[in-house]
């Protein structure tokens, strides 16, 4: 069996991409500082893939304890998560931003080279794209200047392995950029954990829903969108850990010297008040919203063209946002029984 590095592993997306591993014949191995997740998320994939889950609690800024790990293991292929992702934190701390999410690439770059492993799959977002002003987006519209810090070390990051590429280096890279991850693993056993007051729509309407919150402001209703609320593509997360594992055997079919990017969406956009209403149905809760100020720096409207990843990795999003409001319900549920 091949073994995958997932960095970030406990987290979100990488907790559901260790399950699309585990789903397609992959041995994933985790290496997390448990920064921005727990230990109960491994206790949770180990439920769903029957098996436990090798994890090292090692900070990827930690060299000899990233090399360790690779001495320890022979790796086929490496999937990046771990990085810091609170925009509203960045700017405040973007030192540590630039630090974690910058310098863990570059550590797991020579990491990679010094063992010979070629292959990395690396965490972007469609942050990079800003407000492209042609919708859907392509991969080949031109990035804008970030908004945030961590906005920015998306792009660097980016522009790391394209330089890397350009300089020659043996590696074969895919970097993703993701639009809006949501839901859940169906069964309800891992999920997003957001550690204080989430920043992303639908953990807020789960929390308010479950009362942890007491209500959720949508921030404006004026903007040039169909209800005036914006619109985003709420991409589930088992979809998205499904694109990793495409990605990786996409490499491994490429000679060395190789770079390409991906757009992982739905290729459809909703308002804010689409997945309200959503969330309203498939879990029969009404949700106590209401209508305030726009907030500063939020895009009007951003969703994906999703033709090259449909073409070139066969991969295709079946989940519904129906699907996705259930699984996030379902876990929010769970999490309110821990
Ligand atoms: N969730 C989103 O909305 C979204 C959107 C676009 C891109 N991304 C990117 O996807 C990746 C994963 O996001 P997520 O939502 O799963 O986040 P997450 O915070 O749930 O997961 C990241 C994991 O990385 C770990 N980590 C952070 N720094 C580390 C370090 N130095 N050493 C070891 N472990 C470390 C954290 O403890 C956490 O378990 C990130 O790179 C993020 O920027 C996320």
């Amino acid at each position: 069996m091949k073994k995958i590095l997932i960095t970030g592993g406990a987290g979100y997306i990488g907790s559901h991409t260790a399950v699309a591993l585990v789903n397609s014949g992959y041995e994933p191995v985790i290496i997390d500082n448990f920064s921005n997740s727990e230990k109960s998320a491994l206790a949770g994939l180990s439920k769903i893939c029957g098996r436990e889950v090798k994890c090292y609690e090692v900070d990827c800024l930690d060299r000899s304890g990233v090399e360790k790990v690779f001495l320890e293991n022979d790796f086929s292929g490496v999937i990046h998560f771990a990085a810091f992702k609170a925009v509203g934190e960045s700017t405040r701390l973007p030192l540590k931003y630039y630090s974690n999410n910058i310098d863990s690439l570059l550590i797991l770059l020579g990491t990679m080279s010094k063992f010979g492993v070629k292959d990395i799959v690396f965490s972007s977002s469609c942050t990079v794209y800003g407000q492209p002003e042609i919708l859907p987006v392509k991969e080949s519209t031109p990035r804008q200047p970030a908004e945030s810090p961590y906005g920015n070390t998306k792009k660097i990051c980016e522009d790391i392995l394209v330089d890397y590429i350009k300089s020659g280096a043996d590696s074969r890279i895919v970097s993703l950029r993701y639009f809006n991850p949501v839901g859940a693993h169906p069964s309800g056993e891992i999920g997003e954990l957001p550690l204080g007051v989430p920043n992303n729509l639908v953990p807020f309407i789960t929390q308010t829903a479950a009362g942890l919150r007491v209500k959720l402001t949508v921030f404006g209703d004026k903007y040039n969108t169909p209800d005036g609320t914006c619109v985003r593509d709420y991409i589930h997360v088992m979809d998205l850990a499904d694109a990793h594992v495409k990605s990786l055997e996409y490499l491994f079919q490429q000679k060395n010297n190789f770079y390409d990017l991906f757009n992982v969406g739905t290729g459809n956009g909703n308002t804010v008040l689409e997945v309200i209403k959503t969330f309203e149905k498939v879990s029969g809760q009404a949700l106590n919203y209401e209508i305030g100020p726009r907030r500063e720096g939020d895009i009007e409207k951003v969703w994906a063209d999703t033709e090259k990843i449909n073409k070139v990795l066969g991969w295709d999003a079946k989940y519904l946002l129906e699907d996705s409001m259930r699984d996030s319900w379902n876990w929010q549920l769970k999490l309110g029984k821990q």
